[in-house]
């Protein structure tokens, strides 16, 4: 049962607490029995998450068509030989059933004239398998699952709570190697507060904001896949941030996506004389993987001096692209661009983070009793590329399997110990807040410059010389000054894009979405990049 400490307000107890409520976390407290206590905390609005952003779909064998060996060739083939084969077995056997919760739960899909649902394409994928809500699939997810969380009793959804860190016996000087809950910063009142559970789920999305320019919501930092390694879990392949090619460019668009079902429509990519140069790079043009097109786009642009390129689908039928893409059409159409009758100028921007906490096929980690899922997982689905609506379909699969998980060991797992309070009688308000504004925008300047598209050991270096100069800055600030949710986050981007160079500095070879130019081929025998808290040494504000 939940309970709240009268005397000790900043107290909570729960059976599950689900740090995230986006496609993953939402799934997982949805899919949980209904007598278990489950508090759902997201640090900004419960439908904040990058999960209200997506657009093109979900990906899914629903065709006579098509066969689940298509969806785990395609997928392998996008994830450039480091895919793990069973997680993605496992995957594809399970979106049928897993597209079938979401429409019983009510999300409205796009349907075609027999009421079947429509199936879009994107890139890598060889066969129509996107199920999408047009061009706004994440808004019907998101909106949906928050309704029939907030319709449920036994859940409680918590906005404007960030966690800070999480608490193991480890950390309590107790036997055993077990997750007792988190230290959750309440937006409202500005303290710390203890939330103490039976089992502790992060599913807190990725850390594209690691990078100037992305594609993602600003809460997208890292901060589940920080949590989990300062409290002690292997992460893996942090090196495969994925770019997405095609962001719009307009000086007062911040952040907004083209989505791939553009191009998969039939969309084309071209150079600001108007030619088409896909085909040059790869003879699946612009529905190759993601990684190819954004690394051409990127070519092109250096070899032109250009700062953007074009994506243009004006040679359809206006009618067509208004049905199929309102929302982008509308919006372009604010920036003064109308998609029916001009191309649209994109960018490459950073989209998805493939890397994660490790987890197993019920998504547990490496600390009994906590749980990752959704992007903050590394899973072994996406490999060195994720292909394109494979990532929500991770979320709701393994989503479901944690919850299946949980309620498989309720009966074993006792109730958490006691925990100290958050102690902030050594710290002061900042009078400095330009230190954390500063050092974000340095950050994800050079992260960009250094940590992009395109790498070289040099550059890896550089970056990394700088962000061992913050962490040392930003551990100094931690420990002296309040926190607060600019300076958590800004405290996690740094360990995160620690993490990336790490990982990009041990990667002797060119795979997937890292690419250097000191390491052009390939190995032969590729390995996930596999960091261990333990034995690594990595600077840790
Ligand atoms: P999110 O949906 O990002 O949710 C994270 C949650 O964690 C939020 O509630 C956030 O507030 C909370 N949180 C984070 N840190 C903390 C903290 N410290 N304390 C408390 N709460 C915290 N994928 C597809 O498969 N198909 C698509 O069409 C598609 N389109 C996309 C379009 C865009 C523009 C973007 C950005 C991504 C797209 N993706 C798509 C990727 C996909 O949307 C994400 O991978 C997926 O939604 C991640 O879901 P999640 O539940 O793991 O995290
Ligand atoms: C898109 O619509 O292009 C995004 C799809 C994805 O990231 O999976």
């Amino acid at each position: 049962m939940a309970r709240d400490d009268d005397d000790m307000p900043q107290s909570h107890e729960y059976d599950v607490l689900i740090i995230g409520s986006g496609a993953a976390g939402l799934t997982v407290a949805l899919n949980l029995p209904t007598h278990l206590s489950v508090a759902v905390v997201s640090k900004a609005e419960i439908t904040s998450g990058a999960t209200l952003w997506a657009q093109g779909g979900i990906a899914a064998v629903l065709d006579s068509e098509d066969s689940l060996e298509n969806h785990i060739s395609d997928t392998l083939d996008a994830g450039g030989g480091l895919c793990h084969e069973d997680a993605v077995r496992y995957t594809v056997e399970n979106a049928a059933d897993s597209i079938k919760w979401l429409v019983d739960s009510g999300v409205q899909f796009t349907r075609d004239e027999n009421e079947q649902l429509h199936l879009t394409r994107e890139g890598g994928h060889s066969h129509r398998r996107i199920i999408h809500a047009a061009d706004a699939t994440g808004n019907a997810v998101s909106t949906t699952l928050s309704e029939q969380a907030q319709a449920r009793p036994n859940i409680n959804l918590l906005s404007r709570r960030v966690a800070v860190d999480l608490i193991t016996n480890r950390k309590l000087a107790l036997p055993g190697n077990r997750c007792v809950g988190a230290y959750i910063l309440n937006l409202e009142d500005n303290h710390v507060e203890l939330f103490r559970a039976r089992f502790t789920v992060i599913a807190t999305g990725g850390a594209s904001k690691t990078y100037r320019y992305t594609t993602n919501p600003d809460g997208a930092s890292g901060d589940g896949i920080a949590m989990a390694w300062r409290a002690g879990c292997r992460v893996a392949n942090m090196e495969f941030n994925q770019f997405h090619p095609t962001c719009l460019y307009h000086p007062h668009a911040k952040s907004f996506l083209i989505s791939e079902a553009v191009r998969g429509e039939g969309g084309v990519l071209l150079l600001p004389d108007g030619d088409r140069f896909m085909e040059r790079f790869d003879s699946r043009g612009e529905l190759a993987p993601r990684d190819i097109v954004a690394r051409a786009i990127d070519h092109e642009m250096k070899r032109l001096g250009a700062d953007h390129l074009y994506l243009d689908i004006s040679h359809k039928p206006a009618d067509f692209i208004r049905e199929h893409f309102p929302t982008i059409h509308d919006r372009c159409l604010a920036f003064g661009i109308d998609i029916t009758r001009e191309p649209i100028p994109v960018v490459p921007a950073a989209h998805y983070t493939c890397g994660g906490v490790m987890t197993d096929e019920r998504a547990r980690t490496d600390i009994n009793q906590l749980y990752v899922v959704g992007e903050a997982a590394f899973t072994g689905l996406h490999g060195a590329n994720r292909m394109a609506s494979n990532s929500l379909l991770e979320c709701l699969v393994y989503g479901r399997a944690a919850a299946a998980d949980i309620a498989r060991r309720e009966h074993d797992i006792p109730a958490p110990p006691s925990a100290p309070d958050w102690d902030e009688s050594q710290v002061r308000d900042s009078d400095e807040d330009v230190v954390i504004s500063h050092n974000w925008d340095e950050l994800r300047h050079f992260m960009w410059d250094y940590v992009g598209i395109v790498r070289t050991t040099k550059r890896l270096q550089r970056a990394k010389h700088r962000v061992d100069l913050l962490s040392r800055e930003i551990s100094e600030f931690y420990s002296n000054y309040r926190v607060s949710n600019d300076l958590l986050e800004l405290r996690n981007l740094v360990m995160v894009a620690d993490l990336i160079i790490c990982s990009a500095l041990q990667r002797k070879e060119s795979r997937g979405l890292h690419f250097t130019l000191d390491y052009p081929g390939l190995l032969n025998e590729p390995e996930d990049t596999v960091l261990v808290p333990t034995t690594y040494r990595i600077a840790s504000p």
